[in-house]
């Protein structure tokens, strides 16, 4: 009679901690779940934040004179002074090395765009911000402010994407 007491009190014990285990676990499903919730709706912001000036477009050459070029070879110290010295007398009312200012910081700009939309960017931003779904959107984070056409031949502008290649 007392062993089957015993074996009854541990039964009756054993079922209800597996239950209270249960719920416990089942709770532990909804905590987690209410986590992952937020977590992936951060993510998707995120993509949708992208500024158009980090975005990352390796593929679109922009609208303009330049259609296609190669700069595989090594930078070209002379053509990159000359570069310099167009940007620093030209470009500078707006844009700066190492900071956004008027306009984005040109550093690691090739990282983010073909050379040839950067060209084209350069020689025709008019065009650029009207045809251009990239350019357009950029107008557009940096409040309407639009980028001066500084009427720059292509040699002059070609100069500057070479010391923009420099500028990591
Ligand atoms: C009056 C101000 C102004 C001047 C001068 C100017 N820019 Fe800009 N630039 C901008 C603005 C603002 C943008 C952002 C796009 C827009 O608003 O149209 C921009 C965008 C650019 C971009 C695209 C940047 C990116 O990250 O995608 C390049 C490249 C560029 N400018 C190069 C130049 C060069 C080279 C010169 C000089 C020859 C120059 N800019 C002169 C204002 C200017």
């Amino acid at each position: 009679m007392k062993s089957t007491l015993k074996i009854l009190t541990l039964v009756i014990t054993l079922f209800a901690l597996s239950c209270g285990g249960g719920e416990e676990k089942k709770e532990e499903k909804t905590k987690v779940q209410l986590k992952r919730q937020p977590t992936t709706k951060k993510v998707e912001s995120k993509s949708n934040d992208t500024k158009p000036s980090e975005t990352i477009d390796l593929t679109n050459k922009g609208v303009g004179p330049i259609t296609s070029m190669d700069i595989s070879a090594p930078v070209d110290e002379a053509m990159v002074a000359k570069g310099k010295e167009v940007f620093d007398k030209m470009c500078t009312a707006c844009h700066r090395v190492g900071k956004k200012f008027i306009g984005p910081a040109p550093n690691g700009i090739l990282e983010r765009r073909t050379p040839e939309w950067v060209m084209n960017m350069i020689l025709d931003p008019e065009g650029m911000t009207q045809k251009d779904p990239l350019a357009k959107a950029l107008l557009m984070e940096f409040n309407g402010s639009p980028m001066a056409n500084q009427s720059l031949t292509e040699d002059e502008a070609r100069g500057v994407l070479e010391y923009f290649r420099t500028l990591k």
